[in-house]
């Protein structure tokens, strides 16, 4: 089944503001301090450059990119968590910051969690861009969140059905194409 874009449900400039208070709250928090930030592949990178830059010089700030899958071509899950790309910094003993696009289930943020805890880092916490929170199955706790949307399946700014949309510079709903 194809997808088309349907109406907004984040607008650019809602994206911008949010992106820039989240980038403040996380200078406050980590000032002075070395952070990983690790950008969940591939739906999170237009959030994470854009963070970044709002983050700004008084953090020390490393990036780096996990990939994991839990999705095919379709909006459904699978419910199978997979690594496909791992971390290349070492992050223990360090603040890690994972940004991910969205936190829908929960099952690939409690995964990615649990991964990273494993590797002894000084600090983890999860930032998202959007949340809904009506799907969720798995508890995760999130320090930083952009936006409760309702159950709807989202596309641009990262986001993706079946590898589109991604570029698109608002969050839009996808729709069903007849
Ligand atoms: P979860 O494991 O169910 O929490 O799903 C999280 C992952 O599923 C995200 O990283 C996205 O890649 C994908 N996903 C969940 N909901 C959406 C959506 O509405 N649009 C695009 N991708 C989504
Ligand atoms: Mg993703």
């Amino acid at each position: 089944m194809g997808y088309k874009i349907g109406d907004v449900l984040v607008s650019e400039e809602e994206l911008k503001n949010k992106v820039r208070e989240l980038g403040k709250r996380i200078a406050a928090d980590y000032h002075g301090k070395e952070l990983v930030a690790v950008c969940v592949l591939k739906g999170a990178v237009v959030f994470l450059a854009d963070l970044m830059r709002e983050i700004g010089a008084d953090v020390d700030l490393r990036i780096d990119f996990l990939a994991v899958s839990s999705y095919g071509a379709t909006t459904k899950s699978s419910g199978v968590v997979q690594i496909q790309k791992d971390l290349s910094l070492d992050i223990q003993g360090k603040d890690v910051l994972i940004v991910e696009d969205i936190l829908d289930t929960g099952l690939s943020l409690s995964y990615i969690k649990k991964l990273l805890e494993e590797r002894l880092p000084a600090s983890l916490e999860i930032c998202v861009l959007l949340d809904k929170p009506e799907r969720r199955t798995q508890p995760v706790e999130v320090k930083y969140t952009g936006f409760s949307i309702p159950d709807e399946f989202a596309i641009g700014y990262g986001l993706d059905v079946g590898g589109q949309y991604r570029h698109l510079s608002a969050v839009y709903i996808a729709e069903p194409a007849e």
